[in-house]
């Protein structure tokens, strides 16, 4: 295999191991540096899919876009849509035809999500400071897919900066990262800065004055909402009234923390319903021997996306993060939960992502029930009444966040009361 057909990975300041990449076969191997198995530190990094041993491991069996042909948990370092896009674009801005997987692994090097790093990697110029209102105007401009990239009129800076904010997190809305400093207020990009003197933020942009309602303030009413049941998110706020702005929780007190999404960690597809169950959800959870308050917590959200039709719940919108001192996976703050369909139309029926009981619609309280007793969730009716009568609390915060009434009637429409 050629070199740059293989890449380090670097977690907590250790090398890890080496991926290889087989683009003919459609193969990637993976091989654990000797001396980081010697150590016997964090043994359960790679709960699933990579064994524990000295050997080559060969991976043919994730040969989907989704994974890409590399074992899951590098797969998730990857972009998803929107960073796909954004990915294209630099590429294409810098006269670059196609690379592969592990070169697209080389450039996210430092600054993935979670706490897996690449070598080597592909140098790529710090900047310092960034103005979001310009960057949306960029965006804006990468977007429009209407125009060729040579009529986008796209500076270097502007484009470097939209790379490095843009391009590593997952998921299909716009979005950046930054990092805020904690003492001056000063935004920079939140690609490569980790340090404890800025907050750090995934921020989902709002591009477009043209709808009638805009997304990121309902995912902030359902962040409310779902924060006053309890649920765990992390501190989330609105940037100029139309941002939706939430803290990393993979960047803690200035140390990265290692993440995985339920694909990421598992290999299955989210894109697959086959696989796509939240009895698998529960499964995996107590596979990694999560405490049993977390068990709670997932039936807790559940309850929740079904209840306020946030039926995108799918096994990339959620996550699990590693606590390396006590080698402990945990549950990690919810997130993406929001009205997942178009507000402006009815649904006679809609098909969630993750089945309940084996079902996408339809579902009944006995299926929920049936979930709880599988998973000996203590007083499930009690959460439930709990999340439904939420569904107040959630119209007057949409309210209050002037959230147009025929929007939330719509969204009313769609709500699940039992
Ligand atoms: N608060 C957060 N901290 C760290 N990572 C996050 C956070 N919120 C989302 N992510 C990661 O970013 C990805 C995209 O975010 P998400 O809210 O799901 O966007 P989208 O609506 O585009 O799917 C998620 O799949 C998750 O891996
Ligand atoms: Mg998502």
């Amino acid at each position: 295999m050629s070199k740059n057909n293989i890449i380090n990975v670097v977690c907590f300041d250790h090398e890890i191991g080496r991926i290889g990449y087989d683009e003919h076969q459609n193969k990637s191997f993976f091989q654990y540096n000797p001396t980081f198995l010697k150590s016997g530190l964090h043994p359960n990094l790679f709960p699933l899919v990579i064994k524990r041993i000295a050997q080559t491991q060969v991976f043919s069996q994730f040969n989907n876009d989704t994974f890409k042909n590399l074992p899951p948990m590098f797969a998730d370092s990857l972009p998803d849509t929107f960073g796909n896009v954004i990915f294209k674009t630099w590429l294409e801005a810098k006269g670059i035809d196609k690379i592969n997987v592990l070169e697209q692994l080389a450039y996210v090097s430092n600054r993935g999500m979670g706490a897996l790093e690449y070598q080597p990697s592909i140098h790529i110029p710090r900047n310092t400071s960034i103005d979001i209102d310009a960057i949306i105007n960029i965006l804006k401009q990468v977007l429009d897919s209407k125009s060729s990239i040579s009529d986008k009129a796209l500076d270097s800076k502007s484009l470097l900066n939209i790379f490095k904010m843009g391009s590593s997190a997952g998921g299909m809305q716009p979005k950046i990262l930054i990092a805020e400093n904690k003492k001056t207020g000063k935004i920079i990009p939140g690609d490569v800065e980790y340090s404890n003197a800025y907050h750090h933020y995934l921020v989902k942009l709002h591009l477009t004055t043209e709808e009638a309602y805009n997304k990121e303030i309902i995912e902030y009413t359902y962040y409310l909402t779902a924060t006053a049941l309890g649920i765990r998110m992390m501190p989330s706020k609105l940037i100029d009234n139309r941002h939706f702005a939430t803290l990393r929780y993979d960047r803690q007190e200035g140390q990265k923390v290692h993440s995985l999404t339920a694909s990421g960690i598992t290999g299955w597809d989210f894109k697959n319903p086959a696989v796509s169950s939240y009895e698998r959800l529960f499964d995996l959870a107590n596979f990694l021997k999560l405490p049993h308050a977390e068990v709670d917590e997932l039936f807790a959200r559940m309850v929740f996306n079904l209840v306020f039709a946030n039926a995108d719940d799918h096994l990339k919108n959620h996550a699990f993060t590693y606590d390396p001192k006590n080698n402990q996976w945990h549950l990690a703050p919810a997130y993406d939960i929001t009205y997942a369909l178009n507000p402006l139309l009815t649904y006679k029926r809609s098909s969630r992502a993750l089945s309940i009981n084996n079902k996408r619609n339809d579902i009944t309280l006995a299926d929920i029930l049936d979930i709880a007793h599988q998973n000996t969730i203590k007083n499930p009716k009690a959460i439930i009444d709990r999340t439904i009568a939420a569904t107040a609390v959630w119209e007057q915060q949409a309210q209050q966040n002037n959230i147009p009434d025929y929007i939330i009637e719509n969204i009313k429409k769609n709500l699940w009361f039992g």
